[in-house]
Order: C-alpha cells, then structure tokens, then sequence
C-alpha cells in the first residue's frame, strides 16, 4: 500500500451495507426514469461526451463508485477502455447484468490499486460525497497519483454547506450514511492540494427533483492537449 493511502473511513461498512440496500430501487429508478443517465441529461452528457474525447485512446478510465454501471457503459460505447468500480457488491451484481460486455468490481474509492501514472482518466461521479472530508482530500491525491501526465478526473457532487445524515433514500429504505455536501470553491481548492489543474465547472441549479450539484474536471500535469 502506498504510504499515504486514503485513511478508511470509519463508517465504511455502514456505507456499503446502505448501498446494499439501495441498489435495486436504484437500478429501478435509473432504468424506469432516466434520472442518474446522462443520456437523459443534455448538459451531463455533453460533459461527459468532452471528458470522453479526452481520454479516449489514451489509456485505461476508471469510473469510482459507478453505481449499476451505466456511465462506464456510455464511456465504453464512445470507444473509452472504461472500467467501474464499486464500494457495493450489489450494485456491481446489477452493473455486470445490465452490461455484461463491460468490466466490474468491488472496491472502495480508498482502497484502489491503480499503479501510478497508469490511468487515462477518473471519474467520482455522484459517488465521492459520502467520504469525509480529511478522506477526499486524501482520494483526490491517490487520484492525482494514479493519473498519467495530462489524464483527467471528472467529478460530479451535491452544492450546499454542512453534512446531511441520512437515514433513508431511494424509496424509503432504510440506509446510514453521511451526504458531505461542497461549494464548488472548495473542491477547487482541494484539487489544487492534490497537484490537479482545475480546467472546468458546470454548476447544476436545484430542480425540484434534487438539489444543487456540480461537476469538475482537473487534468493531472504533464502532456495534456
Ligand atoms: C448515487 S450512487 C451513483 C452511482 C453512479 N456513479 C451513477 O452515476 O449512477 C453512489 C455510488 O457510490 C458508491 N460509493 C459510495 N462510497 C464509495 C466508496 N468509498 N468507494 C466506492 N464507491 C462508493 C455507492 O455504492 C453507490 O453505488
């Protein structure tokens, strides 16, 4: 283990054992509604389409925290050898069903072991907000590490101030997690400390459905185009 890997967050399992739980309604919600596929989102999916052509050709994409794994199979159809990640076996059940062409496992965002400078791109798409905050700062530079010269990492989280403790979601299931919302301004701040250029930001307003959210992409120094 590299000497300054993430610390692993104390209420890990708790996290993992939530998304346990969630991950058939959640599946359900993303397959029936749309909501979470950025095919179903304009301004994601040009996001994600630019983030594609960025990385494609370059090197293997990890996507941490891909949930039942649509992103990675949208990366994967725009010819990005994109692979997911998940703290949850049960949504890893669901992302390898659904996209069975595709590669999966089960990891934690804290836990990863990417040599450095072996990737092309990250993601940490709606999928990081659950780390405390000292734990983020130390992913990003697990990150920054494991990103090759000019790679990217794109993010996508919740706006907001403080710490929503949740007890339940997606439909009323009982789960026990933390929701560590950012101001944009700091995740910058953060990705600079972790040796990332900051190079975009898309600010998503409330719209009823969810609340404010944001997306970032920092590219790791070296050849970038
Ligand atoms: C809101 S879902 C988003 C899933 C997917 N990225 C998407 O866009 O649909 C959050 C995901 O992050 C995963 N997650 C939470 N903490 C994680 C960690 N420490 N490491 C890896 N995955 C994690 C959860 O298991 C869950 O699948």
């Amino acid at each position: 283990m590299h000497p300054s890997a993430p610390r692993r967050p104390a209420d890990l399992d708790a996290v993992r054992d939530s998304y346990d739980r969630v991950a058939d309604n959640y599946v359900d919600m993303v397959v029936s509604t749309g909501i979470g596929d950025v095919r179903s989102h304009p301004w994601l999916r040009a996001a994600m389409d630019v983030f594609a052509d960025s990385v494609a050709g370059r090197g293997p994409v990890l996507d941490v925290g891909c949930g039942p794994g649509q992103v990675t199979a949208y990366l994967v159809e725009r010819g990005v050898d994109a692979s997911g990640v998940d703290l949850s076996p049960r949504m890893i059940a669901h992302a390898r069903r659904l996209h069975p062409h595709c590669r999966f496992a089960v990891a934690s965002a804290t836990g990863l072991r990417a040599a450095d400078a072996s990737l092309a791109g990250i993601l940490g798409w709606w999928s990081l907000f659950n780390l405390p905050r000292d734990v983020l700062a130390q992913v990003l530079a697990s990150f920054a590490r494991a990103l090759a010269p000019g790679g990217r990492l794109v993010l996508a989280t919740h706006v907001g101030d403080g710490d929503l403790v949740r007890t339940e979601a997606y439909g009323g299931v009982p789960v026990t997690w933390t929701t560590h919302l950012w101001q944009p301004e700091q995740l910058t701040v953060l990705l600079r400390d972790a040796g990332l250029r900051p190079e975009a930001e898309l600010r998503l307003p409330p719209d009823g459905a969810s609340g404010a959210g944001v997306v970032l992409v920092a590219a790791a120094p070296g050849a970038a185009d």
